[in-house]
């Protein structure tokens, strides 16, 4: 039976699969591992069922035993890994693609909605009690009709864009290459990222993050945004520019962000922290029951058709 390292606690039923499927070294009390320690413990394994938190750099990946062949992470990124450390290494670095779509999408539709009508504000006003209701308490920024700017048309960016646009919103998308037809559904194509971020009214950020796309959201494109836009991210922090960000909060170019993820999570930079028309969530995209448990078998799977086969359908590197 081949030997796993699972760096992170999985849902019970997930631990149970894994303890069937591999002799699978388990994290019960979901320690934060360093990187000595995941380098350690998988001394005599076969593989390393990670997580977004492990970030495992070439340094890392060098010092790992020769025993392993494969990292499967728990995500569908997997910026936390250095492929081609990985892929010199002779190791092949899985992800979980497909089963955190809906899940995410319905994480990026509620930031874009927490973001427009001001739901930070309106939580903090309910939860003090007496507020005073008038004709203009708490004005936000209505969907119906607004242009909505996906960054990244990929599984996640085309849910967001079927609900969005069946809450009144007109979607415009920048992506590397134009979609068919069928999955545009009537969605505006912006080869120029330029002219993109000119009709992006609300901007959605779901593209994975990678040396091209990370800081693609900073001072000069922030710039190119219409005056009071609203930009929310569901995909990953590297792709914006904090300062950048806040500081177009603070002028007020930007009105309001919606954020689920951030550079150096959890330690978020503190400028999001003051403000009062950010809508942030501690990164929940995938967080539902169905799909951490989708998500886990998923990784498991992976493992088990890498060693079966010699190779793997989800293989990243
Ligand atoms: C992923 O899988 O990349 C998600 O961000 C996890 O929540």
């Amino acid at each position: 039976m081949k030997k796993i390292l699972v760096t992170r606690r999985l849902l019970r039923s997930c631990e149970d699969k894994a303890e069937k499927t591999f002799n699978a070294i388990l994290n019960s009390n979901d320690e934060l591992y360093s990187q000595k320690k995941v380098i350690e413990l998988s001394n005599g394994c076969d593989g390393i069922l990670s997580s977004l938190t492990d970030k495992l750099d070439s340094d890392t990946i060098n010092k790992l035993p020769e025993t392993i062949k494969i990292i499967s992470n728990f995500a569908v990124g997997f910026g936390n890994i250095d492929l081609d450390a990985a892929k010199n290494r002779g190791i092949a670095v899985t992800n979980t693609p497909d089963v955190l779509t809906d899940a995410t999408a319905e994480i990026g539709v509620l930031l874009i909605l927490g973001a427009c009508r001001r739901a930070s504000e309106g939580i903090e006003s309910a939860r003090q009690g007496g507020w005073k209701w008038s004709a203009d308490y708490l004005i936000g920024k209505q969907l119906t009709g607004t242009k909505l700017g996906i960054l990244g048309m990929g599984r996640i960016g085309q849910k967001i864009a079927k609900v969005a646009k069946s809450l009144g919103m007109i979607i415009h998308y920048h992506n590397r290459s134009k979609l068919s037809d069928e999955k545009e559904d009537g969605a505006a194509y912006h080869k120029n990222f330029k002219d993109f971020l000119k009709e992006s009214e609300v901007l959605s950020i779901c593209c994975p993050a990678s040396k091209e796309t990370i800081d693609m959201i900073n001072k000069e494109t922030i710039e190119y945004l219409p005056k009071g836009a609203i930009v929310t991210n569901v995909a990953r922090g590297d792709i914006v520019d904090d300062d950048a960000l806040i500081d177009a909060l603070n002028r007020r170019k930007v009105y309001a962000v919606g954020l689920d993820v951030y550079k150096n999570e959890p330690n978020l930079n503190p400028g999001y922290l003051n403000h009062k028309t950010a809508f942030i969530l501690p990164h929940l995209g995938s967080a539902t029951k169905e799909t951490r448990t989708a998500m886990a078998n998923l990784a498991i799977d992976n493992i088990d058709e890498f060693f079966k086969t010699g190779d793997c359908k989800n293989k990243v590197n």
